[in-house]
């Protein structure tokens, strides 16, 4: 089950719109769904912006999620980090963690940025575990920090260095070879 990555198209902007609506992403974004103008509206700023880069997550080929990268053009030299897998078949497989060292490959590698950060939601076990795994630390832990849906939720602040992911790393690629999740890189 290779798990590779492919820049964003012009033609995936309905995929991520369903994506978007599944509700399993839904119920970890701090906004609620756009509707279709509004997603086309932000597909479209998105892909001509110069601070922002996305990839499809391939599983054997076929898409199943989504990367983003977000302030790569600012002086601060870091970005901020946002990732799903959108088909529900894909869950639990491996792939989001593979995708994940494949991105910060990108962005420490090609992009030279210092730093990666993310917000999740403090109860995303599953995302922080996964963070975790690469490498990523807490730093910070923002209380009643989203509002959705009626209720407040706490937001746990990430991030991972350049440094930190060099380190973690060997370990980190050679898991995903021996579980045939990338190929050797
Ligand atoms: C968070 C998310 C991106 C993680 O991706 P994923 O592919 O589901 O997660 P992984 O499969 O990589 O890891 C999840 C579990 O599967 C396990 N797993 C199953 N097969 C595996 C394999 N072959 N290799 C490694 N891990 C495997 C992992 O160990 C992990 O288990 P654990 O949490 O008990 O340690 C994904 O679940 C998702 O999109 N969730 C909804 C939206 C969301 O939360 N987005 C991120 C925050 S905005």
């Amino acid at each position: 089950m290779p798990i590779s990555l492919r820049d964003v198209e012009d033609a995936d902007v309905d995929r991520l719109f369903q994506w978007r609506n599944e509700p399993e992403v839904d119920h970890w974004m701090y906004s609620v769904p756009p509707t279709l103008a509004q997603h086309r509206a932000w597909f479209s700023a998105f892909m001509t912006d110069p601070d922002r880069k996305g990839w499809i997550i391939l599983r054997d080929g076929a898409p199943c999620g989504s990367l983003t990268l977000e302030g790569l053009t600012g002086a601060q030299r870091r970005a901020k980090w946002g990732w799903y897998i959108g088909d529900a078949e894909s869950r639990g497989r491996g792939a989001g963690r593979a995708a994940q060292a494949l991105g910060l490959d990108q962005a420490f590698g090609d992009y030279g940025l210092q730093k990666v950060w993310s917000e999740i939601r403090a109860e995303n076990e599953t995302a922080l575990k996964a963070q975790a795994w690469a490498g990523f630390r807490r730093e910070g832990y923002l209380r009643r920090h989203a509002f959705k849906y009626g209720q407040f939720r706490d937001v746990a602040l990430m991030s991972i260095l350049k440094e930190e992911w060099a380190a973690r790393r060997p370990v980190v690629i050679k898991e995903l070879v021996t579980s045939g999740l990338i190929a050797r890189l």
